[in-house]
């Protein structure tokens, strides 16, 4: 945060933009560069100098493979092509096979459920935390069956799960635990990194995640054998290991390797992830703070023992107090010149016709069409998603956007209220 801009005012008299006040924010939002040019050029060069662009014959995914290892405390990584790839490889190495059960959160992208069904395996949607929306413990562990195989833990934009729950939960029934990080670059739950925690931790660096390569995805894990499958995963199940007597495919395997030109972008981005997370958490923090005591919204919770790394910022709006939904007071935000949107998603991906209407293939049967899916699964994630007020963060955000964002959902809390009594 740059801190020498003057604190924005209330000039207006507390009258939001919405009633005819002057918009609280006076500047456009502070951005940070996604990629440093200069660095990332010449990674590029030199990984094109190398005359090939195959991971296992340059050196870049390597290197990104052995620094994302370091970096998250873990024996193993393996790279790939995005962070579904990188959450079908976790599914493929830890064996899930057709029928299988995967217990996992309803707010979350479909990347983390592509997997699930491609692999035969049957998405269950355990209810979320009304204050840190992550899996809530108990509803995995009411959520298991004899058909089970796996947790995938799916931690919020930046917000952990509660690992310690769901590792006792997953060791004492002899479940595979998975992180899904793709929007928890950077996050530490209990003095450990987020990917670090599980089997396998996946990552992704899409373009609009923390730290990208356009697409990208990364596996953390800290079992050699877990660590082997996984590149097998990831390159059509052949064995490459020189020292192999055996190359043919033994397991269904796909081709979701990474080239030396994504690893090379992403070698510069891993080396900007710390400070740039510092800077999210800081405004984040100062955002909570100045918000804290504001009627008629929450802010979000921490989990306990983490430390979150803000992919977004989402509040919820309190309509028993406002006499407005989420709708309304997003729209009020907007017009105070915030980067304010209704939500991060619309619905719980159980809503979607993929779910609903078992449209997965179009021919067959899938085990997954055995369960229904649809409105009421979790309420309380569904509660989330109607009252969720979503801020995007960005490591460039200053002091000055800190005071100017703070003061405009202040505003519109207060005229709501005062509208409402
Ligand atoms: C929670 C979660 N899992 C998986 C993915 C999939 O990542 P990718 O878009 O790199 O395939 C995303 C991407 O948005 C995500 O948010």
């Amino acid at each position: 945060m740059s801190m020498g801009d003057e604190p924005a005012v209330d000039r207006n008299g507390e009258l939001p933009a919405a009633a005819g006040g002057t918009p609280a924010k006076t500047v456009p939002y502070g951005r940070e560069p996604k990629y440093r040019m200069e660095s990332e050029l010449q990674h590029l060069r030199e990984a094109l100098e190398q005359d090939t662009l195959f991971y296992a014959h340059g050196e870049k995914v390597s290197r990104l493979e052995r620094e994302f290892a370091k970096m998250h405390g873990v024996r193993f990584a393996v790279a790939c092509s995005s962070g579904t790839a990188a959450v079908h490889a976790a599914m493929i190495a830890t064996g899930l096979s057709p029928g299988d059960e995967v217990i996992t959160a309803p707010i979350t992208d479909m990347g983390a459920l592509i997997p699930i069904l491609f692999q035969g395996g049957v998405p269950v949607f355990a209810d979320v935390d009304p204050r840190s929306y992550t899996l809530s413990s108990e509803a995995v562990e009411q959520a298991i069956t004899s058909r089970t195989r796996a947790v995938l833990a799916v931690h919020l934009v930046g917000n952990a799960c509660d690992m310690h729950a769901l590792r006792g939960i997953c060791d004492r029934n002899g479940l595979v635990l998975i992180e899904d990080c793709a929007q928890a670059w950077g996050c530490m739950y209990d003095g450990k990194p987020v990917g670090a925690w599980g089997r396998v931790g996946c990552f992704s660096l899409n373009e609009f995640k923390h730290i990208s390569c356009g697409e990208g995805g990364l596996c953390a894990t800290d079992d050699a054998e877990t660590a082997r499958r996984l590149r097998l995963a990831t390159d059509k199940g052949y064995e490459r290991d020189a020292a192999a007597t055996e190359r043919a495919p033994r397991f269904l395997a796909t081709n979701s390797r990474m080239t030396e030109l994504q690893a090379a972008v992403a070698l510069v981005q891993l080396e900007k992830l710390e400070g740039q997370i510092s800077r999210r958490r800081r405004w984040c923090m100062g955002l909570s703070e100045k918000l804290q005591s504001t009627e008629g919204i929450t802010i979000p919770a921490t989990v306990p023992k983490c430390d979150p790394s803000w992919w977004f910022y989402i509040l919820r709006v309190v309509p028993e107090v406002l006499g407005a939904g989420a709708g309304a007071f997003a729209d009020a935000l907007q017009q105070e010149g915030l980067a304010a949107a209704q939500d991060y998603v619309r619905q719980c991906v159980y809503e979607y016709p993929v779910f609903t209407g078992h449209s997965a293939f179009s021919r067959g049967t899938h085990p997954y069409t055995a369960r229904d899916y649809g409105k009421g699964l979790c309420p309380t994630a569904e509660a989330v998603l109607d009252t969720a007020v979503a801020l995007p963060i960005n490591a460039g955000y200053t002091e000055r956007d800190l005071d100017e964002t703070a003061l405009g959902i202040r505003k519109v809390a207060k005229w709501l209220r005062d509208k409402s009594q």
